[in-house]
């Protein structure tokens, strides 16, 4: 059985719909992978990148999903990955992915990540550029679309939908056995 990875850009609620799938999914845990690596590393992503750059995190990326799926490996255990935004731009990341999870891509307009990204705008180094949110947002998504697309088994469309409609939605799947 493979672990359930939750892919998208920042602010499409990749850690809301997380905290709610595991609700619906009995014999799962939820990994939330910036979490893990600032518990690991014992600092915080905004550090990490201050610190070591983004090549830097990135390798920590690399590093926390390879640790977790031998984790998974030796334990038997069934995982829901809450992923960062740009997880999935990482090759190795990638192909970790493709042989040990099945990735649903949280789809959103770039209007939606816009007012979910100024109503909680967080710490995300990613987005301190000094640009307007919606610049850097397209620029962003210009490079990474492609990427989510091409990653995901399966994509699930965010608009008009709750984050718990969201959660429904992923859970039917994969009750129903699709991800398989
Ligand atoms: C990033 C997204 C962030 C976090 C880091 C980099 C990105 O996670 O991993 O700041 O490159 O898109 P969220 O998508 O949870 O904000």
């Amino acid at each position: 059985m493979k672990d359930i990875a939750l892919i998208g850009f920042m602010g499409c609620g990749k850690s809301s719909v997380g905290k709610l799938l595991v609700d619906r999914l009995p014999g799962y845990e939820l990994i939330d992978l910036d979490d893990f690596i600032e518990n690991v590393t014992c600092r915080s992503i905004p550090d990490i990148f201050r610190e070591d750059g983004e090549k830097g995190f990135r390798d920590l990326e690399v590093a926390a999903l390879d640790s977790i799926f031998m984790i998974d490996g030796d334990l038997g255990r069934k995982c829901i990955l809450s992923l960062g935004g740009g997880t999935v731009t990482t090759a190795s990341c990638r192909q970790m992915l493709r042989e040990n999870a099945t990735c649903i891509y949280l789809k959103a307009s770039v209007d939606t990540l816009e007012k979910n990204l100024l109503e909680s705008p967080g710490d995300r180094p990613m987005l301190r550029t000094g640009q307007p949110i919606r610049e850097r947002i397209m620029e962003l998504m210009e490079k990474r679309s492609g990427i989510y697309e091409e990653c995901a088994d399966i994509t699930v469309i965010l608009e008009g939908k709750t984050y718990g409609q969201v959660a429904d939605e992923i859970a039917a799947l994969c009750l129903d056995g699709v991800k398989d």
